[in-house]
């Protein structure tokens, strides 16, 4: 029996479809709201109980800790799948066979050189510019290196724009953090994996060879899946609104990449690591930062832990904590801030606020952990996320052009004057 949800304004009662989905999930379907009620609307700041699309890329279940791509656990793909295969997954809705893999791989590395011009925009960028606005601003100026608009009803086209993007991308992004280092930029080299070229081309010194450690090669690519969506998150939704515009896919990308700098969003790795940084000027005293993360006066808040939508745990935190410990065995690190970290981690496990309100360690905690490890900056933390929900938001945008979804134009409640007659200035 289909399912109606009323609404009572005034005495008179509106009925409206209750749509249930394939996980079992229920949704008010409001569409015809404002014709059949004669204006009135819904108000839903930050969008916490509002549907802004029908999706079938990722399935999450804060209460419960799942994530899962294409229905595909999120624990599964990290421990058997590699970053490139998620992405194809996450972008064409199956997990490619061997021969659509290595096409795929191979397109990819076919389109992994940048215009040679493009290192002339760099070089007008100043050395101390923050690496998420180069790539944003670099992202954009694909367009103009690339100015044929895609024709998105034609397959084709939109995979030749798609593996495009997915060439292009790590270059610069290793390129933002090559000009900041003062290191030469360094182009890739196709007989290497998608990540191991990343980071050679992050790190090859111009003296030297590189050699890529396999143990963190494997944790970034497990970074990678696990930051490649997550439903309808700022930057995704930013992503999908720019290109219900029927803007390009790169310029939806670069909007993407800069709601995605936000310290309330991918920031947040970078936030861990400073806070790791503010207790270790501090003594290293820990129990100081506790007690004021328990203060209700202070507003100071342990940074990596608790999350909006996980309440139970992180799924994806539980993953990359293994990982962060090989990495730190493996390269033998010893640095005072993950010695804070690991107390901290801890003291907040034992602790009866953190354990009464559900707050975990979220993915964010160890990420920054891991890219320290790495001697990856602080300020790169963010563009190496962006690194990781790339097919995300290609696939977001695919599927938004592909359903041919409406401008997104939310409405607003206006709260501002009534009509007011202009009085001249001398009148004023
Ligand atoms: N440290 C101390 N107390 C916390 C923390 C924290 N990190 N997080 C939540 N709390 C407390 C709140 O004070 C509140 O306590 P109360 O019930 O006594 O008032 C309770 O836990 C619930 O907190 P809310 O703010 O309601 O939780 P919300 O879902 O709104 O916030 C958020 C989630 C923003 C992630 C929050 O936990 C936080 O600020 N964490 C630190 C920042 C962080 O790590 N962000 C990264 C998230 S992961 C990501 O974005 C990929």
């Amino acid at each position: 029996m289909s399912r109606i949800a009323t609404i009572e304004i005034d005495g008179k009662k509106y009925e409206f479809p209750v749509i249930e989905v394939t996980e079992n999930e229920l949704a008010i379907d409001i569409k015809t709201l404002r014709a059949v009620t004669g204006g009135v609307t819904t108000i839903d700041p930050g969008y916490k109980n509002t549907g802004s699309c029908e999706s079938a890329i990722t399935f999450l279940d804060g209460e419960e800790g799942i994530l899962r791509y294409r229905g595909y656990s999120i624990e599964e793909l990290a421990e058997k799948a590699d970053f490139l295969e998620v992405a194809y997954l996450l972008i064409f809705g199956e997990l490619p066979t061997k021969v659509e893999l290595e096409k795929f791989h191979s397109d990819i590395k076919g389109q992994a050189i940048v215009d040679e011009d493009i290192k002339k925009i760099i070089d007008g960028f100043p050395k101390a510019a923050h690496p998420m606005g180069v790539l944003s601003s670099l992202t954009s100026a694909l367009v103009a290196f690339n100015p044929t608009s895609v024709n998105v009803d034609s397959e084709e086209e939109m995979y030749n724009a798609i593996v495009r993007i997915l060439g292009k991308f790590p270059v610069l992004t290793a390129w933002a953090y090559r000009k900041q280092a003062g290191l030469p930029l360094d182009y890739g080299d196709n007989s290497l994996g998608y990540v191991e070229n990343f980071m050679k081309m992050m790190f090859k010194k111009p003296t030297e060879e590189y050699e890529c450690n396999p143990v963190v090669v494997d944790a970034l690519d497990k970074l990678l899946i696990l930051h490649a969506d997550h439903e309808q998150n700022c930057s995704t939704s930013t992503v999908r609104i720019v290109g219900s515009s029927n803007a390009g896919l790169f310029v939806s990308l670069s909007a993407g990449i800069n709601a995605l700098w936000g310290p309330l969003h991918g920031g947040a790795n970078q936030a861990v690591i400073e806070m790791l940084e503010a207790i270790k000027e501090d003594d290293g005293d820990t129990k100081k930062y506790m007690a004021k993360a328990k203060d209700k006066s202070d507003p100071f808040r342990l940074m990596g832990f608790g999350h909006r939508v996980y309440k139970n745990f992180d799924p994806r935190a539980k993953i990359i904590k293994v990982s962060a410990d090989k990495v730190m065995h493996e390269l033998g690190v010893e640095d005072p801030i993950l010695e804070i970290a690991k107390g901290l981690e801890k003291e907040a496990l034992e602790d009866k606020y953190f354990v009464d309100r559900k707050l975990y360690p979220n993915v964010d905690f160890y990420s920054g952990i891991i890219y320290r490890a790495l001697g990856i900056p602080t300020d790169m933390f963010t563009p190496m996320f962006a690194l990781g929900r790339l097919p995300g938001w290609i696939a977001q945008w695919r599927e938004m052009r592909q359903r041919k979804e409406p401008i997104g134009r939310p409405r607003q409640v206006y709260i501002g004057e009534t009509y007011r007659p202009f009085k001249k200035v001398e009148d004023r």
